[in-house]
């Protein structure tokens, strides 16, 4: 069976089969996960392999009847390892690839309720904004033909007024009208003249010729006045905290109570018709439908990224912690929202059960054992993350879609140069990024970057008013020339690379 034909076989209702259908594109097996994440990622498979399972596993929950659906609980993640081996971009990928409102926070910003800073329920109303966001997004699109219709016919109607049908009102007196016998209780009548049909054929020629040039793109240049709603005065309130972080925002809320202003705007129409389309593109969308749609993508599809996590375990308790604010109280805040609890966003309430959550965190000085148990319960699948050797760094610099020597490529490609970098050049920077990580620090790939742009910044600067070559060759020695008075000073290189 396809994957399309399970789908419709094994959903019952159809709100089901409507939330998956929109994301079937994105169904992918763990093993084409794992794949998908080999485009990008050298490396870390125990990694790569859990999360592929935690996000067939979403799918595979969204089958069961609905009697067993509600106990089965998402697969939530602690990925450790240090820092620069591809936690944050593994995560980035697979909310790309299931196509579904991802976010990332960082467990250190976070306070406990009552003090000043974030409250750990404000992830999941981003979360909801994004979800609603990615929604409309899709909606528009499904609409962006009939919109961009409606725009051309609301251009044109400014151009090439329609004929209407004439419509004088004239002031009567009730005496009078009703005397005629035809008079309407407000005391004036509407008479409709009838139009002279010549002239109404020609406009209806000039409009479709007007509308044909529209289309073609012919009139883009030319001028056009619009009534483009005004923005609303911004109201800078400074309410007690909480009001923002409930997302509800004071705009929303009296924004509707003003008065609409409009301001007349001169755009040429190619402005024009990119303004209007997202303003008819909104008119088309039917919004509750939509937010009712971005909720169930959160609560069944959501994924949370906390990085950091280690900085809110325990550790050594007594020494370093600040007297205010206790990691512990991060960690029972944020126990609810785990385990699965309500919150209330501006699209209504959002159900946290079945969020996915994965944190990440070095844990040098903590483990995750420091956690309050309850948390730990929560977070029952733990991978580690290789550190990273010379050979994975030449193959981060030449294998990934994104691989930073293909990036540096492409942008000298722009000014029509090719940048040819020699093996042995690849290979003199992934021993460097090694060996500056050994003596320095190690950041991980993150190393790769400071090491490319100081190799590469006087070719970056000086094209192309200097070097007026068409091709720049990176070979060993020029890696050498360049970086290896760094690397051999210490404190050159802590600072440059
Ligand atoms: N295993 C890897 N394969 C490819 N690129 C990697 C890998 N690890 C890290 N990188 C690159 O290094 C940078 C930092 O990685 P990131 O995932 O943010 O690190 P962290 O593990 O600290 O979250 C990113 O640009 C990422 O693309
Ligand atoms: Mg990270």
């Amino acid at each position: 069976m396809t994957e399309e034909k399970q789908i419709k076989a094994s959903s019952k209702n159809g709100q089901v089969e409507k939330t998956i259908s929109g994301d079937k594109i994105k169904q992918l097996t763990p093993s084409q996960i794992v794949a998908e994440l080999d485009k990008y990622i050298i490396g870390q498979n125990n990694a790569k392999k859990s999360v592929a399972i935690a996000l067939r596993n979403r799918w595979r929950r969204q089958q069961v009847p609905d009697s067993m659906k509600d106990e089965i609980m998402p697969n939530n993640i602690i990925m450790i390892g240090p820092t620069g081996v591809g936690k944050t971009e593994i995560a980035r990928r697979i909310s790309k690839l299931s196509n579904a409102p991802f976010i990332k926070v960082e467990a250190s910003k976070f306070t406990e309720v009552g003090y000043v800073g974030r409250d750990v329920e404000s992830m999941i109303r981003e979360l909801t904004d994004l979800s609603v966001t990615m929604v409309k997004q899709e909606k528009s699109e499904l609409v962006q033909k009939k919109a961009e219709e409606n725009v051309i016919e609301r251009i044109l109607d400014i151009l090439v007024p329609p004929m209407k049908k004439k419509v004088s009102i004239e002031n009567e007196s009730s005496e009078a009208a009703k005397a005629e016998g035809g008079g309407s209780q407000m005391g004036f009548t509407l008479q409709v003249e009838p139009v002279d049909e010549k002239s109404e054929e020609s406009n209806q020629k000039t409009r479709d010729k007007f509308r044909d040039d529209l289309k073609s793109g012919k009139l883009d240049s030319r001028n056009i006045e619009l009534d483009l709603a005004a923005e609303a005065p911004m109201l800078q309130v400074l309410g007690p905290i909480g009001l923002e972080e409930m997302g509800l925002n004071l705009q929303d809320l009296f924004g509707n109570m003003m008065p609409k202003k409009s301001k007349k705007r001169k755009l040429t129409i190619a402005e024009a018709k990119k303004i209007l389309v997202q303003e008819e593109a909104q008119k088309l969308i039917d919004m509750d439908a939509a937010i009712k749609e971005a909720v169930e993508k959160v609560q069944n599809s959501g994924i949370v990224f906390i990085d950091e996590i280690d900085k809110i375990a325990g550790g050594n308790k007594a020494s370093n912690q600040s007297p205010d604010v206790s990691r512990e109280g991060v960690q029972r805040d944020l126990l609810p929202i785990v385990e699965g609890s309500t919150v209330i966003t501006k699209y209504g309430p959002v159900k946290t059960d079945h969020i996915l959550f994965v944190a990440s965190g070095a844990f040098h000085v903590s483990k995750p054992s420091d956690l309050i148990p309850e948390l730990q319960g929560r977070f029952p699948i733990r991978v580690e993350l290789n550190s990273l050797n010379e050979e994975d760094f030449y193959n981060i610099l030449t294998q990934p879609q994104n691989a930073l020597i293909k990036q540096y490529r492409a942008l000298l490609n722009a000014e029509g140069i090719e940048l040819n970098f020699k093996e042995d050049a690849i290979r003199e920077v992934a021993k460097t990024a090694a060996l500056v990580n050994e003596q320095v620090e190690n950041i991980g790939a993150r190393r790769l970057h400071t090491i490319l742009t100081t190799l590469l910044e006087s070719v970056l600067f000086e094209v192309p008013d200097k070097i007026k070559k068409k091709k720049i060759d990176i070979d060993r020695k020029y890696v050498n020339d360049k970086l290896s008075a760094i690397v051999k000073d210490r404190d050159l290189s802590s600072y440059i690379l």
